[in-house]
């Protein structure tokens, strides 16, 4: 046995703490005063930001994203999308979660109407860059016509990042040489979202894009998820915002209510904390079943790593996607050093129709097939689920269940706004700062010098 009831029991009061902490940023962001030096910056917004959106708030702007969405996905059939970071992830975790997992490959009508949608600005990849520039010249010819017509949706909150400030360059030169420097759809069809001020704001001013979202003062990259950084991309995708934000604003209401035992985000906090701080398990894998969960995973990744990883603390994220990484990591995990927390991300049921290994003749069954009769992929799935588990624990190695009913825009909402509330939960029982991440200046401080010649 590693931990016992015990352990959560006299751990209760500290995570009791830990969220009362939690309201009372919450009032001290909302009330504007000033905040104590080893508090700043203190990016506490996010956590009632959905319920405010779904109130009305920021001038109606949750049915401003709905509808400047619907505009633009009728007038374009490729959208590229530049951000990196906390301004990239979210919106790839809800495009993979979400949408159909081979979106890019069907026909406009399949889709449903909604774009095509590919990231760039997240690197500093020729390739990739090039490649996609690429694929724009040979499928975009006629700018007349709706299936040949591109977009850009170039996402910084400060405006400054470089690799998102090159891309955007470098793809606005092309948009504008397709539709005309000085046409209205040069204009029209790039939508920036950034902070109230900074060189991306100024810079759409100076350059009379008509559509920009805001990304709130108080709430920080890797927490923007449900600002207009994930939701308005995501809306153009035709994925139903409002109730993303039901299922962010139903996980803020059970943390701020639920007692210990009963509350998800404490909960979880308490596990990860506890196997951490008793047995040395500082390595947190995330272990997602199912391919669509690989970059909500991936998101989670950054959030823990960029907002624990100070003061020489901090677990050490790594997301797989089984069973795929059963046949690379699963020998490691089942076997190597005892540092490893394995947390399962299980979706109860499948989005689709079930698909079941087909019977086939006993002289063709040479793969002893046969012996399923038929089973369905998720009732394969589950058995390897509770294989696997089972393995673990026979090796006495932990391992902790998340369940999701299914995969959607609610329960997707609830599983990244707990991951977000767990995140600040955690530093403020472990003395950590969740917000800012002062250790990434330090390479582009270095590469500012480096470019400049210094
Ligand atoms: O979590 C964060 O704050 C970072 O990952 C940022 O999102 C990332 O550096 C991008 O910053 P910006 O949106 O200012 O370009």
């Amino acid at each position: 046995k590693l931990l016992d009831e015990r352990h959560w029991t006299q751990l209760a009061p500290a995570l009791e703490e830990a969220r009362e902490e939690v309201f009372r940023d919450i009032e001290l962001f909302n009330s504007g005063g000033d905040v104590p030096e080893e508090k700043q910056p203190l990016d506490a917004g996010f956590i009632e930001y959905p319920r405010r959106l779904l109130d009305g708030a920021e001038d109606a702007l949750l049915d401003r994203m709905n509808e400047s969405a619907n505009t633009l996905r009728g007038d374009l059939d490729h959208l590229v999308l530049l951000g990196i970071g906390g301004s990239y992830m979210g919106m790839r975790a809800l495009f993979e979660a979400l949408c159909h997992p081979y979106h890019n490959l069907l026909d406009r009508d399949e889709r449903r109407g909604m774009p095509r949608l590919y990231f760039e600005g997240n690197n500093l990849d020729n390739d990739t860059a090039r490649g996609l520039l690429e694929l724009l010249r040979l499928h975009c010819r006629d700018k007349d016509d709706l299936n040949q017509r591109w977009g850009i949706v170039v996402i910084s909150k400060s405006g400054g990042t470089l690799e998102t400030a090159a891309a955007f360059r470098i793809f606005r030169e092309a948009l504008e040489q397709y539709y005309g420097p000085d046409s209205e759809e040069s204009r029209r069809f790039v939508v920036p979202i950034t902070g109230e001020t900074g060189k991306l704001r100024s810079f759409s001013e100076q350059r009379g894009y008509g559509t920009t979202f805001p990304v709130p003062d108080g709430i920080g990259g890797r927490f923007s998820v449900f600002t207009p950084v994930g939701l308005y991309p995501a809306a153009v995708l035709g994925i139903d915002i409002a109730e993303l934000l039901r299922g962010a604003d139903a996980m803020t209401e059970a943390f701020r209510s639920a007692p210990v035992g009963e509350n998800p985000v404490l909960d979880y906090v308490a596990t990860s904390h506890l196997f951490e701080r008793e047995c040395g398990m500082t390595t947190r894998i995330l272990s997602t079943w199912g391919n669509r969960l690989e970059a909500c995973g991936l998101w989670y990744d950054q959030l823990l790593a960029e907002s624990l990883g100070k003061q020489e603390q901090g677990a050490t994220p790594l997301t797989v996607v089984n069973t795929r990484d059963l046949h690379s990591r699963g020998q490691q995990h089942q076997e190597g050093t005892r540092d490893k927390l394995i947390t399962n991300v299980i979706v109860e049921q499948p989005s689709s129709r079930p698909l079941p290994v087909p019977t086939v003749e006993e002289q063709l069954n040479q793969d002893q097939l046969n012996r399923l009769e038929g089973k369905p992929l998720p009732q394969l799935l589950d058995a390897a689920i509770q294989g696997t588990n089972r393995a673990y624990a026979e090796d006495q190695r932990p391992t902790a269940d998340l369940l999701l009913p299914s995969l959607d825009a609610h329960t997707v909402g609830q599983l990244l706004q707990m991951m977000m509330l767990a995140t600040v939960v955690e530093g403020r029982l472990i003395g950590i700062n969740p917000y800012g991440q002062p250790g990434v200046e330090a390479y582009k401080r270095n590469m500012g010098e480096i470019l400049d010649g210094g």
